[in-house]
């Protein structure tokens, strides 16, 4: 059978739970706590992975998944190349969207907003917090850059090493961003596609949900 006619005939339904009027919480942040500790709780591999959604100065769409670092009420904490062709479209376009998919829960979550860098101090701690390794890997990645061959990281990556034989410095292009929500919406899939949709939206900082149609 041809991938295509397999594909077209794959079909789950969705029956694991449900998204009522009495499961929202005035703060979806508080929503997200609740639904992000049931996707730890559900060991789900890497819960935090979420897609990143940016657009270029001309409004070309693009997206990739990085990993949430940290949330609260300010927002969403993820880390990057601030060089990268992410870190471009931020800063020409400071707009971006978050999605999760947390598949085993039927679980969709989509959240709009504004996008900024986090302190140096911030980063900093976060960098601290990374294994030498990976510290170093942030120096030897000049990311989303052409590279002529592997070699060339092998090659930069044993320059770094002798070049910090201690503690490794947080790079200048690297650290956090925070994207503060302006519209979070939560998705649970129901039975014969008839899901349940809730979006809250901010306005004048007091949030609003809406049930939206499947
Ligand atoms: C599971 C997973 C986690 C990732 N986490 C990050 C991350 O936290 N930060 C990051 O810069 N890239 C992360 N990446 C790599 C990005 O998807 C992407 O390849 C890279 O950031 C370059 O994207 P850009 O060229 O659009 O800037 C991750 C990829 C995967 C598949």
């Amino acid at each position: 059978m041809q991938t295509s006619d397999l594909i077209q005939g794959l079909r789950k339904s969705y029956e694991t739970g449900t998204l009522e009027e009495a499961n929202l919480r005035p703060d979806p942040i508080d929503l997200f706590r609740e639904w992000m500790d049931s996707a730890v709780e559900a060991k789900l591999e890497e819960p935090n992975a979420m897609t990143l959604c940016t657009a270029s100065a001309d409004g070309m769409p693009d997206g990739r998944i990085v990993l949430l670092r940290s949330f609260d009420e300010r927002g969403f904490v993820f880390f990057t190349n601030y060089e990268s062709r992410k870190g471009n479209h931020l800063l020409a376009n400071p707009r971006a969207t978050l999605v999760f998919l947390w598949h085993a829960l039927e679980r969709q979550i989509r959240i709009q907003g504004v996008v900024a860098r986090v302190s140096a101090a911030e980063s900093e701690a976060y960098f601290r917090t990374r294994p030498r390794g990976h510290q170093l890997a942030a120096w030897t990645s000049p990311q989303s850059q052409p590279l002529a061959q592997r070699e060339e990281l092998d090659v930069r990556l044993a320059e770094l090493e002798s070049r910090f034989p201690a503690e490794v410095p947080l790079p200048d292009f690297w650290g956090g961003y925070r994207l503060v929500p302006q519209r979070m919406e939560f998705w649970q899939g129901r039975k014969n596609r008839l899901h349940d949709r809730f979006a809250y939206t901010a306005e004048a900082g007091v949030w609003a949900v809406t049930r939206l149609a499947p």
